[in-house]
C-alpha cells in the first residue's frame, strides 16, 4: 500500500455544465482533494468535452489543485493554454504520440506537475523509461471517453505493477473509471493514493449529496491500515 496521502478527486465530467462554477464550488467544499478536469477531444477518444477557456472560466472559484487529465492527439500545442488556463497537474496519455519524454517536459518546463496516463490494453512497462519524469501516473480502468462505465477488473493488478515501479518515488498514483466506495478499499491496497470518480460522486448533480458520496469512498479507501 502507499504511503502517500490519499485524495479523492472528482471529475467535473459529470458535473452539470449549466452550472459548472457552482458545481466546482460544491465539491471542493465537499472534501475534495483535487478537481478532476477530463478534456476530450473527439479524435483520441469518441467524446468531446471541453478545452481550455471552460477551465480557465473556474479556475477562480477554488484553490483546489487543477487536474488536468488531457485525451487529446496531438497534446503539444496545447499544453500552455492549459498551464496558462490554471492547470496545476497536466497528465497527457503515453497512447498519444511518439514523443511522450518530450511532452512530459514541455509540461515541466512550463512549471507544472507533469503527469502520464495509459489506456487499458497499454502495459505498464510503457512508461517504465520515463517514470522519473513523472509527478503522476494515471492508470485508466476504463476505456476513455466517457462517465459511468464499468471498472476493468485487471485494472487492480496494473495498479500494483505501477505501484512497484513507482517504489519510493514521491509519484501520485492514480486511477480513473468505474472508481466507487465499493472498489476504493481495493484500489488502495493495490497502491493507488489519488482515486478520480465522476458519477459515483456527481450522479443525480445535487450537492446536497457531495460530501457524504466523497466521505463514503474516503471511509472505505482509509477503513484499513494495511
Ligand atoms: C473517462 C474519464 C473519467 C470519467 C470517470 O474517460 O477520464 O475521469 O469522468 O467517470 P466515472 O467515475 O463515472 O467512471
Ligand atoms: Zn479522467
Amino acid at each position: 500500500m502507499s504511503s502517500r496521502p490519499f485524495r479523492i478527486a472528482p471529475s467535473i465530467l459529470s458535473a452539470d455544465f449549466a452550472r459548472l462554477g457552482d458545481e466546482v464550488r460544491a465539491i471542493a467544499e465537499a472534501g475534495a482533494d483535487y478537481i478532476h478536469i477530463d478534456v476530450m477531444d473527439g479524435h483520441f477518444v469518441p467524446n468531446i468535452s471541453f478545452g481550455a477557456p471552460i477551465m480557465k472560466a473556474v479556475r477562480g472559484v477554488t484553490d483546489k489543485v487543477f487536474d488536468c487529465h488531457l485525451m487529446i492527439a496531438p497534446t503539444d500545442a496545447y499544453l500552455a493554454d492549459f498551464a496558462k488556463g490554471g492547470a496545476d497537474i497536466i497528465t497527457v496519455h503515453a497512447e498519444a504520440g511518439p514523443h511522450l519524454h518530450r511532452s512530459l517536459q514541455a509540461i515541466r518546463g512550463l512549471g507544472k506537475k507533469a503527469g502520464v496516463a495509459i489506456n487499458p490494453a497499454t502495459p505498464v512497462s510503457a512508461i517504465q523509461h520515463i517514470i522519473d519524469d513523472v509527478d503522476l501516473v494515471l492508470i485508466m480502468s476504463v476505456n476513455p471517453g466517457f462517465g459511468g462505465q464499468s471498472f476493468i477488473p485487471a485494472s487492480l493488478d496494473k495498479v500494483r505493477q505501477a505501484n512497484a515501479l513507482i517504489g519510493g518515488r514521491s509519484v501520485d498514483l492514480e486511477v480513473d473509471g468505474g472508481v466507487s466506495a465499493s472498489n476504493a478499499l481495493a484500489l488502495r491496497e493495490a497502491g493507488a493514493n489519488v482515486l478520480v470518480a465522476g458519477s459515483a460522486i456527481f450522479a443525480g448533480n445535487d450537492p446536497a449529496t457531495y460530501a457524504a458520496r466523497i466521505a463514503a469512498i474516503r471511509d472505505a479507501a482509509t477503513s484499513r491500515t494495511v
